[in-house]
């Protein structure tokens, strides 16, 4: 099983969401794989975002060799499901998919809910993390049944 987290500019929610799905994954001793990406460019090459790091740290587990880059069309060919922790992100990735297979691939992180983006607000970075943890072990859950 390979697993693409997505949001805007892969230094707040979506490193977050591929650290915490990546540490369950390696708990749970699963040969999956996932990566992050973002669908803007503004932050390519960089880390994630110190809040991010922070959180994350308190909670185990480290992001921060993560550098960002850009969702591109050949991640649709390299993983088998594409979630999107928001509308934006959803419309964004869905507008570079070439056929019905490519689309169906993209799912929100959260069915029927999004991830808030949490960069202009400090206090974000806290329930931003436990509300990608809650879904990322659902998620664990879930896809390991769909796999069996
Ligand atoms: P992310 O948060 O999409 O969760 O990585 C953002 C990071 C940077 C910007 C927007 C969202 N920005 O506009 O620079």
């Amino acid at each position: 099983m390979k697993i693409l987290m997505v949001c805007l500019g892969n230094i707040c929610r979506s490193p977050i969401a591929h650290g915490v799905m990546d540490d369950l994954i390696k708990k749970e001793g699963l040969d999956w794989e996932v990566d992050s990406a973002g669908t803007g460019g503004y932050h390519i090459g960089q880390h994630p975002d110190l809040r991010s790091i922070a959180t994350a740290k308190k909670y185990g587990i480290d992001i921060s060799p993560h550098k960002a880059r850009k969702f591109i069309p050949a991640d649709f060919k390299r993983f088998d499901q594409i979630f999107v922790m928001d509308n934006n992100n959803y419309s964004a990735v869905v507008s570079l998919a070439k056929d019905a297979k490519e689309r169906a691939k993209v799912k929100l992180f959260i069915p029927e809910n999004q991830v808030q983006d949490p960069y202009f607000d400090d206090a974000l970075f806290e329930p931003v993390f436990e509300q990608i943890t809650t879904q990322c072990e659902k998620l664990l859950k879930h896809l390991k049944k769909e796999n069996e």
